[in-house]
């Protein structure tokens, strides 16, 4: 009989995140984060950021999400029934700061945590909780330009201490920053570290005027702050495990032209490499110094940066993986569409609705070039196909090409743990349909419970199982043999 190559305790699961999720975006003392004056739309089209929030003419998709904020019960229980061993979810900030610099937390707002832990724990669902998930406070964008300001630092730090100490014997798993490396594009400043350099007018998502050397100094604040996150979460409890999340954006050259071998090599540096360099070997790698005196970017560091960096190095790496690209030096080839860390289409591949490229064996590749790089376990926090389901007028919804899209991911994963990688777990992103990150759709679906809620402001956000979620099921309980 073939055995499973997957460990005993292997954390199957899904992710979310609280904005695109929760809704109920100003209660119970809630304070307004960067996605509540993002509004509805198409990436690149009419995705606005109002800085002055008007409900009259716009859409904000995070105020309702999917009601998951009053629905987290009926919610946890279907993933208990597919027998999700971890849960990753984030906590929303400004629920428990909700400006950001308070001194004292929310006891409203952490008093909900308490009940979403406690009914994860209630089925033996291992709470992984990401820390910040583009959830900046605007208060703060406000105050000091977020990450931007060297303040942040000690802003997060006091509510990474609120949380660790709150959940303390109930939480091991926490991530402190999603998808940190997102900061060497522009989208990462706005999504992952709160800067809007224009908070008069209403402008398309992308238009927000960018300035990369203020992007690295907000990484490098980052950076200090998730290193000292992972020194404080071990002085609080020895039973913390604190991993980083990185997008691991897969990269080929496009041709063997040594020119574009070279190319790809630049970009993986810069962009799957940068910040686990710096997280797992707690210092700055030559590259990026060579990068930052060619672009005349001087990062303002304070003595003792580099201490903490070497002494707040991450448990295990976590990644994001959905798409791959291609990596030309022709001038002629574009960059193709849904790769927000740019590269050229793959000819060898297919694409989703949405244009992203989907790669699956480019997961094995990922998994083997970052166990060959840093030799720390491994955890897959976020892959999934973001598709328009039909509500068949039986109220099924035939999701097969999900189902063939995590397969063949699953498949992959699998391969590689043969290869021998340390894997940990496996959590499908949006495993509840949610709202979209890059274009505030609803329309872009990634669940295997399906929520009725539409674009145009209809559906009562009812729940209803996907095909998917049946076939979920018997991949966990049969530990990933039967796909
Ligand atoms: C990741 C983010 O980049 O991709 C998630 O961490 C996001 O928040 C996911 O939802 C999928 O992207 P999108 O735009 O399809 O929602």
């Amino acid at each position: 009989m073939k055995k499973t190559t997957f460990k005993e305790n292997f954390l199957w699961g899904g992710a979310i995140a609280a904005n695109q999720a929760e809704g109920a975006w100003d209660v119970d003392g809630k304070g307004v984060s960067v996605p509540d004056i993002c509004t509805g739309g198409k990436f690149g089209q009419s995705k606005l950021i109002t800085p002055v929030m008007d409900k009259e003419k716009y859409f904000y998709p995070s105020h309702e999400g999917i009601q998951h904020f009053y629905r987290f019960k009926e919610d946890i229980k279907l993933f208990a029934e597919m027998g999700f061993k971890t849960f990753r979810f984030s906590i929303n900030w400004t629920r428990i700061f909700p400006n950001g610099d308070e001194e004292e937390p929310n006891e409203a707002g952490l008093k909900h945590y308490d009940e979403v832990i406690d009914e994860c724990l209630k089925y033996g669902i291992e709470p992984l909780i990401t820390i910040s998930h583009y959830e900046a406070p605007f208060g703060l964008t406000k105050k000091c330009n977020a990450w931007v300001s060297r303040d942040m630092i000690g802003y997060y730090l006091n509510y990474c201490r609120t949380l660790f100490t709150r959940y303390k014997g109930k939480v091991r798993y926490w991530l402190t920053f999603n998808e940190i490396n997102s900061a060497t594009e522009p989208i990462g400043a706005i999504l992952g570290q709160g800067i809007l350099n224009d908070l008069k007018n209403p402008t398309p998502f992308m238009e927000q005027p960018d300035l990369p050397e203020q992007r690295y100094q907000a990484l490098h604040h980052q950076l200090i702050a998730s290193a000292l996150a992972v020194k404080l979460a071990k002085e609080i409890s020895s039973e913390n495990q604190v991993g980083n999340m990185q997008i691991y954006a897969g990269s080929y050259p496009l041709t063997p032209n040594p020119a574009d071998v070279l190319l790809n090599q630049q970009y993986n540096q810069m962009k799957n490499y940068l910040c686990s360099d710096i997280q797992v070997k707690g210092k700055y790698p030559y590259y990026f110094e060579t990068f930052l005196q060619k672009e005349g970017i001087e990062l303002i560091k304070e003595p003792g940066d580099d201490d903490i960096l070497m002494e707040g190095k991450i448990d295990f790496i976590s990644l994001s993986y959905y798409v791959s690209s291609c990596q030309s030096t022709d001038p002629s080839i574009g960059v193709g569409e849904g790769n927000i860390m740019g590269g050229a289409n793959n000819p060898y591949l297919e694409a989703s609705e949405w244009g992203w490229q989907i790669d699956p064996k480019g997961l094995r590749i990922a998994l083997n070039d970052l166990y060959d790089r840093y030799q720390i376990p491994l955890m897959v926090v976020e892959n999934g196909l973001g598709a328009k389901d039909e509500l068949e007028k039986d109220g099924t919804i035939q999701d097969d090409y999900r189902i063939d899209y995590l397969r063949k991911h699953i498949e992959q994963m699998a391969l590689a743990v043969e290869d021998g990688v340390d894997l940990m777990g496996y959590t499908t992103w949006g495993c509840i349909d949610l709202v979209s990150a890059t274009t505030g759709e609803y329309a872009k679906r990634y669940g295997f419970i399906y929520v009725e809620r539409y674009d145009d402001g209809t559906g009562d956000f009812s729940r209803r199982k996907k095909k998917s979620f049946e076939w979920y099921k018997e991949v966990i309980v049969s530990n990933g043999l039967c796909l």
